[in-house]
């Protein structure tokens, strides 16, 4: 399949020229001159001070960069989100914290691998519920089912790898005309251009191996290999008994107990096939410069940092967290600041999002607005209702929690790059870690310092 090497191979070059490099110099002058210049209790804002003039965007980048980059896609059960929770773990030790892994099952999860007969690899992601094969996988010709309608199909589908269209019916209908056909493989190419292979989510367990593909290998395999006659072959395995883990770190006021609890949380997982730079490296860095800026004032709450892992799969692990602490600890707990996609260069995306699960106002959006007027915060604060980030498993227990989250105001759109293998450290911003690094750790100071 020369072409469609070819054509993958232009198409990486072209995602790495147009996503170019963003670097912006900081000035971290300007939110200086603008705290200074409010009329607030001069003590107050000696106290964001402290926590400002700490806060480093450098560090955080570099934890980006080593989270996203020299570790790389972290997905949800895999060795890549171990690396990162040890990296996380060694670095909260060496900060002084107690910490302690809290370690869970994850849903079994299936990998595969696609390769042409003349030993093109094709990126592949397969869903739940799709059947495993042998370790040599199914090798077979390729059968061009269309759309994948019934009346796609011919008696030439039996025994072949069915390559059905994204379109028009489910993915489980596609699945089920090809198996009534006596396909013994499926694969189904996008009909949008993504740059991350297609995930066909189809409900239950079908007993064929099931593959998604990008538009560009769909069509290229249409040309090169459907015609020819070659042959492909996929493998497809089901990892089992597979863990994730919690890091959490926690710091108490040294005198007395009982306090009240504030909790800071950030997803250390990704999806596959991207580095989550900014999904979530970013929350995770910011995060971890945080328990370094707070490890030593004088505190009078609990101060906990959860880094949590499988978000992507459904906030498994913060779920998890929640779940282990007492019923007294959730009754000490006032906040959680939860950091998801605070990053991004994308230029639309001048607004901090507040994301609160039902849409209103809590301690914590109160403290940041508050924070956010006396040290001058550049970018406008939104509250929004939504989920879909790891402060739901909080706001679930009854305890205020906020997603802070980077979009375009007004639309509320995300960066473009989300979910992808765009989401690289080229679109992460100095500028925009100093922000959400400044907004929240000087909102955390304020509720839980002496
Ligand atoms: N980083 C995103 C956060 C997010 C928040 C995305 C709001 C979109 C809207 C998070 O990692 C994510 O991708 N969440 C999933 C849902 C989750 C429950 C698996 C999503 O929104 O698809
Ligand atoms: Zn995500």
């Amino acid at each position: 399949m020369k072409k469609g090497k070819k054509r993958s191979s232009i198409m990486l070059s072209t995602i790495l020229v147009t996503s170019g490099l963003y670097f912006s110099p900081v000035n971290f002058g300007t939110q200086v001159e603008a705290a200074a210049q409010t009329s607030v209790n001069p003590s107050i804002k000696a106290f964001d001070q402290k926590v400002i003039a700490r806060v480093s965007a450098e560090r955080i980048y570099k934890d980006i960069h080593f989270l996203s980059e020299t570790i790389g896609p972290r997905v949800t059960g895999t060795e890549g989100e171990e690396l990162a929770a040890k990296f996380i773990k060694e670095r909260l030790l060496s900060l002084g914290y107690k910490v302690e892994t809290q370690e869970f099952s994850v849903p079994d999860k299936m990998i595969g691998h696609l390769h042409t007969s003349d030993h093109n690899e094709v990126l592949v992601n397969i869903p739940s519920g799709s059947e495993a094969t042998t370790i040599e996988g199914v090798t077979a010709k390729l059968f061009n089912a269309g759309l994948g309608k019934v009346t796609d199909f011919t008696a030439e589908a039996a025994g072949k790898i069915a390559l059905i269209s994204r379109g028009e019916l489910t993915f489980k209908e596609k699945v089920d005309n090809a198996v009534a056909a006596g396909a013994i493989a499926v694969l189904i190419y996008d009909n949008i251009n993504q740059p991350g292979p297609l995930n066909p989510s189809i409900g239950g367990n079908v007993n064929v191996p099931v593959g998604g593909i990008t538009k560009v290998s769909g069509e290229a395999l249409l040309q090169d290999v459907v015609a020819p006659g070659k042959t492909m072959t996929l493998n497809v395995t089901r990892i089992a008994n597979a863990k994730s883990q919690n890091i959490i770190a926690t710091r108490a006021p040294k005198q007395g107990k009982n306090h009240d609890i504030v909790h800071v949380s950030a997803h250390i997982d990704s999806v596959p096939f991207a580095a989550g730079a900014n999904d979530n490296a970013s929350g995770t860095a910011v995060a971890l410069e945080l328990a370094n800026v707070l490890k030593s004032y004088p505190i009078e709450k609990e101060l906990r940092f959860a880094f949590v892992g499988a978000e992507e799969i459904g906030l498994v692990g913060s779920e998890y967290y929640v779940s282990q602490l007492s019923k007294d600890e959730v009754g000490r707990s006032i906040a959680n600041f939860n950091m998801d996609m605070v990053g991004t260069s994308w230029e639309n995306a001048t607004a901090i999002y507040m994301n609160t699960l039902d849409g209103k106002a809590n301690i914590v959006t109160d403290t940041a607005r508050a924070t956010a007027a006396r040290i001058g915060t550049p970018s406008e604060l939104v509250l929004y209702q939504r989920g879909s980030s790891d402060h739901v498993s909080f706001h679930d227990a009854g305890i205020p929690a906020v997603n802070f989250i980077r979009r375009e105001p007004g639309t509320a759109n995300l960066e473009p790059y989300y979910h992808t293998p765009l989401d690289k450290i080229e679109h992460i911003s100095l500028e925009r870690l100093k922000e959400a690094g400044d907004l929240v750790g000087a909102s955390l100071y304020s509720l839980i310092r002496k």
